[in-house]
């Protein structure tokens, strides 16, 4: 029994660790919003004709997902920071790559920890 209950206590320690590998404080989070809007919003915001714009990076992703899951990136519950740092620096389809002259590595954390705050 009490071993069982040590490889317990081992598992929820290790989940607690998982849990928190991506976690970030409000202020960072805070920070990342304000350089996602300014950066990213212009083509991954909410409603692909808002404000009668056209949204590139939403209307792909609807279109790519087909529903399965959001096209507006704030609202996707499955991003990860090293994913989202990868197309940031690199670009995907029909986005442009951002250089550490546009956004530094620590602004692009504080974005990628905005994007994955409801990844669990
Ligand atoms: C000029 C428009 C444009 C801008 C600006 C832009 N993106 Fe994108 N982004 C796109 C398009 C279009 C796609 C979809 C590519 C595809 O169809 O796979 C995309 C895809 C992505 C994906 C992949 C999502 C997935 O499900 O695989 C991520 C992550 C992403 N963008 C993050 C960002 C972030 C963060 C920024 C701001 C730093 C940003 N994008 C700025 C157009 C843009």
């Amino acid at each position: 029994m009490k071993r069982m209950l040590a490889a317990v206590s081992v598992a929820a320690g290790l989940c607690g660790l998982v849990g928190s590998a991506f976690a970030a404080e409000p202020g960072q989070i805070a920070r990342g919003q304000e350089k996602y809007d300014y950066w990213c919003a212009t083509c991954h915001a909410g409603d692909p004709r808002e404000g009668g714009r056209y949204l590139p990076g939403t209307a792909s992703l609807n279109s790519k997902y087909k529903g399965e899951r959001p096209g507006a990136l704030a609202d996707r519950t499955d991003l990860l920071p090293p994913y989202i740092k990868l197309v940031i620096r690199r670009g995907v389809e029909g986005m442009p790559f951002f250089r550490k002259t546009e956004i530094s590595d620590a602004e692009m954390d504080d974005i990628a920890a905005y994007l994955s705050r409801n990844t669990k």
